[in-house]
């Protein structure tokens, strides 16, 4: 049947989610698959409806494509699509509640509070302080990409970098900074693909570094030792599981100068540009871009 790639949407990671799909679907082409992009902009039931296809590809980043909704229009209209379901997909989205499970579940994630628009006085922000430390690491909850991201290194960077990140969500995450390595983990139907380790000369992992610089480096392997990356893989896997992810996913984890990983979130439909990590990390474990490609179509749920 006919393979319909979603790709761009509405989300602030759209021009993520066009190269992702741009790829995805050259990829299901040259493996001599039936497929044809289609650009979700604007009402996405009217998009969908312009088209016929049998299954979707679905290569959207951020809120209305990864966050279980598109899943659900999906769902209703008895269409397959790839990666986890409804409950997944809105559940990994929401970087707070993800949290919340993990802690519930016992794996580490850095200690955090919440804050939405509602509460916003400063001896808020210093109790924050008091009780996470400082550096913190200050995220709109449901965002992609880094985008609204910011490290606070004083009282001063806390309420300036709330007041950005609540831009972007009306619920903003604050976080004890772990100042890493980060790592990043691939799970490909419950398995951990190769880890890879991450160093940036920005501050931290944000966007220009994930998509624009040249000076990011990515180690595969990982640098890790045996144990610590079999223990990373786990934890990762766990991750997935806990949330109840299907086909692929991606995990993002900081390890502290203890040598210990806590887990920052879960990404459900990570990126498949160029720059990404989950086909790097397929193709260090000997999986091509267009194999690793066919193999999530194949995992596509019913
Ligand atoms: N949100 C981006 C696309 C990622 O996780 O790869
Ligand atoms: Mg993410």
């Amino acid at each position: 049947g006919k393979v319909a790639v979603l790709l761009g949407g509405n989300s602030a990671e759209r021009d993520v989610s066009l190269k992702s799909g741009g790829a995805v679907l050259e990829a299901l082409l040259s493996a001599g698959v039936d497929a044809q992009a289609i650009d979700i902009k604007g009402s996405p039931l009217d998009c969908l409806k312009r088209v016929e296809f049998d299954r979707a590809f679905i290569a959207l980043h951020g809120r209305g494509g990864e966050d279980g909704t598109i899943q659900g229009l999906l769902e209703c209209l008895d269409i397959p699509y790839t990666g986890s379901g409804v409950m997944a997909s809105a559940l990994a989205m929401d970087k707070l509640r993800t949290k919340y499970l993990w802690q519930g579940v016992g794996l580490p994630t850095p200690p955090f509070v919440s804050l939405d628009c509602g509460e916003v006085d400063d001896h808020y922000f210093e109790s924050i302080v008091a009780r996470l430390g400082l550096p913190l690491s200050v995220k709109p909850a449901r965002e992609g990409s880094s985008i609204g991201i910011k490290k606070a290194r004083t009282l001063e960077e806390l309420i300036e970098a709330y007041s950005e990140a609540i831009e972007f969500d009306a619920q903003v995450l604050i976080e004890k900074w772990i100042e890493g390595p980060e790592f990043t983990v691939a799970v490909l139907d419950g398995k951990a693909l190769p880890v890879v380790g991450l160093s940036t000369n920005h501050i931290f992992y944000d966007y220009d570094a994930k998509y624009l610089a040249d000076d990011t480096h990515y180690y595969l392997p990982s640098g890790l030792s045996e144990e610590k990356e079999q223990e990373i893989a786990k934890l990762s896997e766990l991750a997935c599981e806990s949330v109840g992810c299907k086909g692929w996913a991606r995990v993002d984890v900081m390890q502290d100068s203890h040598g210990e990983f806590w887990l920052l979130e879960v990404n459900t439909s990570p990126g498949m540009t160029d720059h990404s990590l989950v086909p790097m990390a397929a193709k260090h474990a000997g999986i091509t871009f267009e194999e690793l490609v066919v193999r999530i179509l194949e995992d596509t749920i019913a």
